[in-house]
Formats: C-alpha cells, sequence, structure tokens
C-alpha cells in the first residue's frame, strides 16, 4: 500500500483562524482526501505553533500568561477545523510533552552525531518578531521614517542587542542542499518557488542563532552552556520538527516514521519557504535523518487587494461566517463550505496569490456551481425519479459503443476528465483538477440537450430513454467521487441522493475505462435546490454584509479638511447613537433589511484609558470574540472613570466605518443612551461571549 504523508504549517496561537489558515488547511484536507480515494495510507496533520517571542509578547498584552493564551487559542484552530468540514486529521501543539521530547531529541542527534555544527558564540542584529527570523540589513527595507522594516511584515524590525547563543552551523550545508535539490526536482514545488530558494542558497547560507536566553516561552536546549546558562531553543527548530513528533520520534524503530516519513509533503505559505525549504532540511542533514518528500508552497490570499491584516477589520474573513452565509439559502447549508472551498481551489493556481474579491466569489457560485453543476444535478435526478415507473434506467450496449453522438462523446469525456483530473491531483494542482472535472460537468449537460429526455419520454422512446437516464446516473456516480476531494458535502448528499450508501472511507477515483458499467446498486431520490442562484437582491444582500465599509460608510465629500473630518468623528465618538436623536424623526421606518446590515455584537471591555487632551473620550480596547481586539474612542469619559469599564460587556457596532479621531483609529462604537451628562452603557443581562451578534 502507497503511504502520503501531508502537514499544514503549524499556526501562531497569537491570531484567531482567518481565511489565510483555512486555505492552508482546506488546501492540504482535499490532498488528504484525495488519496484516501485512491487506496492510499494517509496521515494528515496540523496543529498549533505556541512557542516563541510572539507569543509571549500577545499574552503579555492581554494579562496573560503564554499558556493561558494558547489553552485559549488552540481549541479555536480546532473548532474551525470542526466546523469547515477538514477530514480525519493529527493535530499537535507545540507545548505537548510529546513534541517537547522530540525537540530535544533531535538537538542531542545533531550534538552526538557533529557537536561542532552547535556551537557558542555571541549574536547581535535585526530580529523581527512577526516572522521570529534574525535578518540582515541586505534582508530589509528601510520604511518612510527611516527606520529598517521586515518585507513580509511591513514593521521596524528590532535590535537584539548582544546576546550569547548557541550557533547551528548551516553553511556547512550549502552544498549538499543544493545537491539534493539538484538531483530530487520535486522536492521544492511549484518550479518558481525551487528557483528561489537555489539562488538564496548559492548567495551564501550563515550560520543561524539557534538559542535566546533573553525569554523563556519555549523548549529548553538540553544542557546548561559551559557557564551554566539555559537557553531555550530557537521557535523555528522547534515548530518544525512537529512534524516528526506527531510520528512518535525519529528513533529508525518507530514504526510510524518509518512508514510515513519518507513521503512527507510539507504544504506551506510562501513566507515561509525558507524556514522549510533551508533550515529544516540543513537540521535534518545534520542530524542524519532522510528528508521529507517535498515542500508545496501556496501563495497568498488578499481580500479585495488588501492584505489581511489585524487592523483592518474588513480582511478578517471569519472561513465559518463566510461559508454559512454562502449556504444560507441551500437545502444542505453545508454546501456553504463546499462553495467557499471551490472558489478558493479553482479560482487561482496553487503557487500563485489569490484575491478574494466578493463580486467574482458570487459569480463563480453562480456560473460553476449553480449553472452547472447545481443544475445538472436536479435536472438528472428529477428526471430520474420522474421517469422511473414507466422508465427504469438501463444499459444499452449498443448505444454505448456508437463510435459517435452524444452517447460516444458523453464516455469520451468521462474518461478524458477522470484522468486528467487525477493526474493533476496527483501533481497538487487543485485548480487544474477541478477545471478537468468540469469538463464532464458541462458535457453532461449538453448531452441532456442534446438527447432530450423529455421529448424521448413524450414520444414513447423507452428503450433510448432508459438509457439516457443510466448514463445520467453513471454521469452522476463518477462525479459523486471526482468532486469528494474539494466538495465533499456535496459528494455525501449526491451519495444520499443516488441511494449508492457509499461511505466518505470506501468511495475510490473512477477506473477510466468503466464509465456506464462501474455503477452500484441504486435507488435515486428527488432532489431538492442544492445551490440555489444568487440572484441581484441576494447578492446585494451578501455584499452588504460582507463589505460593510462599502455600504455603511457616508459618501466622502471631495476634499475634505483634516479638522473637519476629526470634528465630525469627535462628534461621532462623543454622541452615541442612541443619544442623538428623539424617536421617529423624519417619519420613515427603517426597513428590516437595513436595520440587518449594521452589525451589533457584544464586546468586553478588556482596557481603557483617556485621550490626552479630549476630556470627553476615553480609548477603549474591546474582545470582539476569537481573541480579537479593537480600538474603540467613545465619549463616555465624563460619566466612567476608566477602572470602572473592565471587564464589562457593551454593544459594539461592530461594521461602523473606522475612522480617526484624534490621531487614534476607532473601529466601530458602543452603544450608550442619554448624553455626555447622564449616559448608561448599553448591557446585557446574561453572560453572552463576547462576538456574539446582536438583533
Ligand atoms: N507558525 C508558523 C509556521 C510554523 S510551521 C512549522 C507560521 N504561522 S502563521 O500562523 O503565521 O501562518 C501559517 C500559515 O498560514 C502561512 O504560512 C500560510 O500558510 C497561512 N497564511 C496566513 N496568512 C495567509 C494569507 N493571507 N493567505 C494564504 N495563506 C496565509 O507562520
Amino acid at each position: 500500500m502507497k503511504t502520503f504523508y501531508i502537514t499544514t504549517p503549524i499556526y501562531y496561537v497569537n491570531d484567531a483562524p482567518h481565511l489565510g489558515h483555512a486555505y492552508s488547511t482546506i488546501v492540504a484536507d482535499t490532498f488528504a482526501r484525495f488519496h484516501r480515494m485512491v487506496g492510499d495510507s494517509v496521515l494528515f496533520l496540523t496543529g498549533t505553533d505556541e512557542h516563541g517571542q510572539k507569543v509571549q509578547e500577545a499574552a503579555a498584552k492581554r494579562g496573560l500568561t503564554p499558556q493561558q493564551l494558547t489553552d485559549e487559542v488552540a481549541p479555536r484552530f480546532e473548532e474551525t477545523w470542526k466546523a469547515i468540514g477538514i477530514s480525519k486529521h493529527g493535530f499537535i501543539r507545540t507545548t505537548e510533552p510529546r513534541h517537547k521530547r522530540v525537540v530535544a531529541d533531535l538537538w542531542r542527534r545533531i550534538r552526538d552525531r557533529h557537536p561542532d555544527d552547535l556551537f557558542l558564540a555571541t549574536y547581535e542584529g535585526w530580529y523581527c518578531v512577526g516572522c521570529e527570523a534574525f535578518y540582515t540589513e541586505s534582508q530589509l527595507e528601510k520604511d518612510d521614517s527611516g527606520q529598517w522594516s521586515c518585507l513580509v511584515h511591513k514593521r521596524p524590525v528590532s535590535w537584539v542587542a548582544k546576546e550569547r547563543s548557541w550557533f547551528f552551523r548551516m553553511s556547512k550545508y550549502a552544498e549538499r542542499l543544493l545537491q539534493h535539490i539538484e538531483t530530487h526536482p520535486s522536492f521544492i514545488q511549484p518550479e518558481n518557488y525551487r528557483n528561489e530558494v537555489v539562488s538564496f542558497v548559492k548567495s551564501g547560507l550563515r550560520d543561524l542563532s539557534v538559542s535566546r536566553t533573553s525569554f523563556d516561552w519555549g523548549i529548553d536546549v538540553p544542557e546548561l552552556d559551559p557557564e551554566g546558562h539555559r537557553h531555550v531553543i530557537y521557535v523555528w527548530m522547534d515548530a518544525l520538527t512537529n512534524y516528526v513528533s506527531e510520528l512518535g520520534g525519529f528513533a529508525p524503530e518507530t514504526p510510524e516514521f518509518q512508514t510515513y516519513w519518507r513521503q512527507a509533503v510539507h504544504l506551506i505559505g510562501k513566507d515561509i519557504l525558507r524556514f522549510h525549504a533551508v533550515y529544516w532540511p540543513c537540521f535534518l542533514m545534520a542530524a542524519e535523518l532522510p528528508l521529507p518528500r517535498t515542500i508545496l508552497t501556496h501563495g497568498w490570499w488578499t481580500i479585495g487587494g488588501r492584505k489581511i491584516s489585524k487592523s483592518i477589520p474588513a480582511t478578517r474573513v471569519n472561513p465559518r461566517e463566510l461559508a454559512h452565509d454562502l449556504g444560507e439559502t441551500s437545502s444542505i447549508p453545508e454546501t456553504g463550505i463546499d462553495a467557499l472551498r471551490y472558489f478558493l481551489l479553482r479560482e487561482t493556481p496553487l503557487g500563485n496569490d489569490g484575491d478574494l474579491v466578493y463580486e467574482n466569489l458570487l459569480e463563480r457560485y453562480n456560473a460553476d456551481l449553480a449553472n452547472d453543476l447545481g443544475n445538472l444535478i436536479n435536472r438528472s435526478l428529477t428526471m430520474v425519479t420522474r421517469f422511473a415507473e414507466t422508465t427504469p434506467p438501463r444499459w444499452v450496449a449498443a448505444m454505448a459503443q456508437a463510435s459517435h453522438g452524444p452517447d460516444h462523446d458523453l464516455a469520451r469525456v468521462a474518461a478524458e476528465s477522470a484522468a486528467d483530473a487525477r493526474l493533476a491531483w496527483e501533481a497538487f494542482q487543485p485548480s487544474k483538477a477541478l477545471e478537468a472535472t468540469w469538463r464532464l460537468v458541462r458535457e453532461a449537460n449538453r448531452y441532456i440537450d442534446t438527447t432530450q429526455p423529455w421529448s424521448l419520454a413524450k414520444g414513447g422512446q423507452t428503450e433510448k430513454l432508459g438509457h439516457v437516464l443510466h448514463s445520467l446516473l453513471a454521469t452522476l456516480w463518477w462525479l459523486r467521487r471526482m468532486i469528494a476531494p474539494a466538495l465533499p458535502a456535496t459528494a455525501r448528499t449526491l451519495d444520499g441522493w443516488l441511494g449508492a450508501g457509499v461511505s466518505e472511507d470506501d468511495a475510490r477515483w473512477p477506473e477510466v475505462d468503466t464509465f456506464g458499467r462501474d455503477l452500484p446498486s441504486l435507488s435515486p431520490k428527488a432532489p431538492s435546490p442544492l445551490y440555489p442562484r444568487v440572484d441581484e437582491k441576494r447578492r446585494d444582500e451578501l455584499l452588504a454584509r460582507w463589505l460593510p465599509e462599502a455600504a455603511v460608510a457616508a459618501p466622502a465629500p471631495a476634499a475634505p479638511a483634516k479638522e473637519a473630518k476629526e470634528a465630525k468623528a469627535d462628534k461621532q465618538a462623543a454622541a452615541p447613537a442612541a443619544a442623538s436623536a428623539p424617536s421617529g424623526t423624519d417619519g420613515a421606518s427603517l426597513t428590516y433589511d437595513d436595520f440587518m446590515r449594521a452589525e451589533l455584537r457584544v464586546a468586553q471591555i478588556v482596557a481603557a484609558q483617556p485621550v490626552p487632551k479630549a476630556k470627553k473620550l476615553l480609548q477603549l480596547t474591546v474582545d470582539v470574540g476569537e481573541g480579537r481586539h479593537r480600538t474603540v474612542v467613545a465619549g463616555i469619559a465624563e460619566a466612567y472613570p476608566p477602572d470602572q469599564l473592565i471587564g464589562r460587556k457593551v454593544i459594539l457596532v461592530a461594521n461602523l466605518a473606522p475612522a480617526t479621531i484624534r490621531g487614534i483609529r476607532s473601529e466601530g462604537m458602543i452603544l450608550a443612551a442619554g448624553d455626555d451628562a447622564i449616559l448608561g452603557l448599553s448591557s446585557l443581562d446574561r453572560d453572552v461571549p463576547p462576538g456574539t451578534r446582536v438583533r
């Protein structure tokens, strides 16, 4: 039996799961599903990266210990993966003892085999906490204020003053690494990323600082330095080892390591290529261990052209919410997850960057899912069940063997599309695989248009009709399996409607020359709307929900003076909505849809401080759920001392266009009653978690 081991990056717990993380996990999931369908023994791993300076700082900011933060956030990743239907996988946390043991073991293996590969020296230099990496100035850029800043995070890097640390002799492995890359063309994929790594290695590898003494949130180096100091292992050396911890360690006698390690495919985002394609293989070579099979790199998603960023709420796309919205009108709401998966997988080839433009998402939904796939399933099953009593589907060999015509075309396209899609899945090209699959979807719709089963029924051509219905079932039976890696909920539903009774574990990829002849016993049922078309009204509704800034923001004046803008924003903060006007001023009533465009959510105040030189204003930090925080400037300073506010839960208008108030970016407005003097803050009479929607 062939084996396949697919891993995602392990996610930092300083952030809640967002669309970028979901993309890595969804892509890995489709590969795991495909390989199970071709009969491989599959291991699929994801998890959380819980050590390091970044996590320690994020915890301190929230007044938590790093362990408290990780215990709070790690389950959110697991919950998200469950909610978006990620298939059976392992989940590793780097704070688990089983992982710590393997990291210490890696260190010892290197020391035992090549004692000089780990040596003590003094380090000073630029460090990007976002990347958890040291950089030379040639790897950085100067920002507008002349500070060195990181190319990935676009934020100033910090200077690490002289620190004694253990170094790894990476320079020693440059030649061997280049050789490995050359003799294993599939080691780094896609090809452009291989070229990037080759030129990086050729430009010279520097020895790497792999321990720290200036902070302690990590795994201890399993030896004290000669001066008796304790060091913490560099977070990347720690994190990369997770891929082996899941297998129970490196020991040759560990069966899972033996079975899976050489087949490991590390799926990663392009930002972390160097760590996986340079550092990790060098560590493994020093420990005299085999290298994984492939480092598979995907591009980055932006949201409407903007980088996913904590400070831009509109880019913080929650994959669960988006999937929910997409499936809301379907008879099978879980197909919303499939709609999201389909878009992400189909829209852009794996290594390229992608941009989530909501209009494009809906267009693709309508064209490929509503018009093509949904329509095919609906028409086929409706006809099969409608004609079932008089015309049971049946295989007519003579028609199936025709050398031309619709039956011939359908069988040919089925065979070609299954073969092409299989090759594309094997080559890690989801977009191509789906394109090939849709060739069959479209051909089958054409087949219906050409054969016109309803006319055959009318004209009493029962033999031909029976054969056409059989061909349609044969197509659905193939598609049920061909769409399964990417659209698992749809495949499950289709299986139920066909009455095939094949579980996810038992479904196998179609054998190319069996089209029409490989049907199990089926008992088809009438379908219900799977991917209802998004009409204009629904489209506007969804876009308003997804693009609140565009929908709610007042039209900007042509060239607003800074003062005028700030004065307006001050007013916005100083006069909470409920305080502004008596009810029903203009007699016009608010429609339900208009009201629903305001995204009201429960928010918990976690920090509050006066705004300098503004006696009415307080700067609040509010928790809006899933570990996300926002800054809100509120005009409540005269009514509430800051320390009375901590811990209170209030109602936040979460999709109000952000405004800069006294130089502070305010992302939302909290609701309160009354004016500045007699002011009552909104509250809830039960303990509702932050982030809950208020309607
Ligand atoms: N903890 C490290 C990985 C250690 S692996 C041994 C890390 N974590 S992360 O949470 O910051 O990011 C993990 C991965 O999330 C990225 O490499 C990438 O795969 C994915 N993405 C995060 N943002 C993304 C986009 N905007 N678009 C696509 N994927 C991105 O790095």
